[in-house]
């Protein structure tokens, strides 16, 4: 009793914090750095695809001054992505020494070192025969063993067309995987015509099936009843806190990446991303967004 009690009490502290720095911080304090143009996987939905220049991308030590230069000014922050950001460890632990708190967003094929005490986004969007399907290749047992009782992981699903009928099947599988939790997404497209899009009684199925898991999984699906419901009314689109001056995105060269880290060649109007949905929940002062997100962050 006193335990939960204490652990509402840092939830609405870091509430508090996170709110005040976001109002009165003019500065970006976030940062999300695809740190490398390689991928190891070709998944059908993946914005990434058509960013892969295979241009110059930073050595270790690049990176290294450029995060020490980016957390002088002000950045504490950093999601690490790409690309396939286990497939450069080092820049992993380099960031991990320079910045207060690092995500990492992975497709779970590279175990990340046990070094980095860090919350793992691995991404999983399917049973063994949909997932190896949507990211073209059979990685499906090997991404299981990777994460299997590791809890600094929390799954992150995308939902499309392709798998909106495994929304509980996933769940399970993250159950049975026993890591820390999972949350979800919507495919975000580059037009409203896209094949893979949700809309209307997708969606509506989307959101009913997504408030049974969480029901049944209430400390174990990371999203809010609000957050489920923005799937839907799309109201974090207007003033989205992607492209706001909070946060900033890089391309592995270092170039600055726009309007969000889904690129320039995406629809805003299609946005499911959950992410900018934390935010705007945040922004209303949904209680429950405010703890789900405190304890899915608190590494
Ligand atoms: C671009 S990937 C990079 C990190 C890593 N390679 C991975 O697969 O997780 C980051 C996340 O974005 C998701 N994603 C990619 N394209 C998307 C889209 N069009 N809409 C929504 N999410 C997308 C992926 O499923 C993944 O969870």
């Amino acid at each position: 009793m006193r335990d939960d009690y204490m652990k509402n009490l840092r939830y609405a502290v870091n509430f508090i914090r996170y709110f005040l720095r976001y109002s009165l911080t003019k500065k970006p304090q976030q940062a999300n750095y695809d740190i490398t143009w390689q991928c190891n996987l070709n998944c059908e939905h993946c914005y990434w695809k058509k960013y892969s220049y295979g241009k110059k991308e930073l050595t270790d030590e690049e990176w290294e001054k450029a995060f020490k230069e980016h957390r002088k000014k002000g950045l504490i922050c950093a999601t690490l992505t790409g690309g396939e950001p286990s497939l450069r460890q080092n820049i992993l632990s380099i960031a991990n020494n320079v910045f207060d708190s690092i995500y990492i967003i992975s497709n779970g094929t590279r175990k990340i070192s046990e070094n980095i005490n860090r919350r793992i986004f691995v991404s999983l969007d399917g049973n063994r025969e949909t997932h190896n399907g949507i990211r073209g290749a059979n990685i499906f047992d090997k991404v299981i063993q990777n994460i299997k009782n590791d809890k600094r992981v929390v799954i992150t699903s995308t939902l499309s067309k392709t798998n909106l009928g495994q929304i509980e099947e996933i769940v399970r599988i993250a159950r049975d995987a026993n890591v820390f939790g999972i949350t979800f997404s919507l495919y975000t497209a580059d037009s409203p015509n896209s094949n893979l899009l949700l809309k209307g009684n997708d969606i509506d199925y989307a959101i009913s099936t997504l408030k049974k898991v969480k029901k049944e999984n209430p400390d174990f699906v990371f999203l809010s009843s609000k957050m489920i419901d923005t799937f839907k009314t799309k109201e974090h689109i207007k003033n989205c806190f992607l492209r706001s001056k909070f946060v900033i995105s890089y391309y592995p060269d270092l170039s600055v990446k726009t309007p969000c880290v889904l690129g320039q060649n995406i629809d805003c109007s299609t946005c499911g991303c959950i992410v900018p949905i934390y935010i705007h929940c945040i922004r209303k002062l949904d209680i429950e967004s405010a703890k789900v997100i405190s304890r899915m962050f608190d590494v």
